[in-house]
């Protein structure tokens, strides 16, 4: 099914839209990139345009290489431009009501056979499949940023995912060379599931007073070979992000373990958001 894919549609040309166009478009799968506006298109396709010139830079592709993936990717504001994808990935703003808005129009628009997936990170993918007139050929395919550097995908497979829809998913996500793992749908699917809690952890051992935060981190980053500590992280990811996902846990799986550390409360509170605002735990 993969094979006969050879144009993606892709909604929304920020951050992981242009970085999941440009590792398309660099293996040579053509894309239709779109966005609400003009100057969203033209940011999206000059944010791939300088992220292949770093890596000309780098020696890791050609000039020509650039010319070629730049040629596959095709900007618009029409949603009917998508009409010759056979998959479109859904990689717009993260809101639940503008992206039932956006599958809808997609299901009046795409043939049927036409598989439809979603890079949301925090939306249950068996809710938004439920929305569509296609949910067993929906799926979620979480990229992660920046997309051109990380392999991996997570193939999310909402209740009503069908096998071939999965088979599907998972084939087009490896031929940008990114090694997809499956998972059932959840809150936080896998690796958020396990990673934000970790994080969520580190923060009540530093307010525990057990450690520095440089001490907390390094001992991550030796003890468990993580490139990054939890506390730098956070300040990557910025500390709202980090407190909204165990809200989200919280109410979701109503269990107190994933209870938010006070001290990011705290921080969050204070506006000490972490790298975006020049202050976190570390300051910047
Ligand atoms: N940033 C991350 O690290 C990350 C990682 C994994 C998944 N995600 C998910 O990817 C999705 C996109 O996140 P992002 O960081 O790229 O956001 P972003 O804000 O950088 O880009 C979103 C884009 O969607 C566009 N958009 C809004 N409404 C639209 C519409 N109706 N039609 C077409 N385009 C529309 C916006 O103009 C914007 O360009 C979200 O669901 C997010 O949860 C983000």
């Amino acid at each position: 099914m993969s094979n006969s894919i050879q144009t993606v549609g892709i909604i929304g040309s920020g951050t992981m839209g242009n970085g999941i166009a440009q590792a398309c478009a660099t293996h040579g799968i053509r894309v239709v990139l779109v966005d609400i506006n003009q100057a969203a298109i033209e940011k999206g396709l000059a944010a791939v345009a300088s992220s292949l010139d770093r890596l000309i830079k780098k020696e890791k592709i050609s000039a020509t290489d650039k010319d070629a993936a730049l040629a596959l990717i095709q900007g618009s504001t029409s949603y009917d431009d998508l009409k010759g994808a056979q998959l479109v990935i859904e990689a717009a703003t993260e809101s639940e009501t503008l992206k039932v808005k956006i599958l809808q129009q997609l299901d009046s628009l795409l043939a049927p056979e036409v598989i439809v997936a979603t890079n949301t990170s925090s939306i249950s993918i068996t809710k938004l499949a439920a929305a569509t007139q296609r949910p067993d050929r929906f799926i979620g395919m979480h990229f992660f940023n920046p997309v051109p550097m990380m392999a991996l995908v997570e193939i999310i497979r909402g209740l009503q995912t069908s096998d071939a829809t999965h088979d599907a998913g998972k084939a087009l996500a490896e031929r940008p060379a990114k090694s997809p793992v499956t998972a059932k749908n959840a809150p936080g699917f896998v690796v958020n599931r396990i990673l934000v809690p970790m994080i969520n952890e580190a923060f009540f051992v530093l307010a525990e007073g057990l450690a520095t935060p440089e001490d907390i981190d390094a001992g991550m980053k030796l003890g468990t070979n993580q490139p990054i500590g939890p506390l730098a992280l956070a300040d990557m990811i910025g500390l709202d992000v980090c407190l909204a996902v165990m809200n989200v846990y919280m109410a979701e799986f109503n269990d107190s373990k994933y209870r938010p550390a006070p001290l990011l409360k705290e921080m969050v509170a204070a506006g000490w958001l972490g790298r975006k605002t020049g202050r976190g735990i570390f300051t910047y």
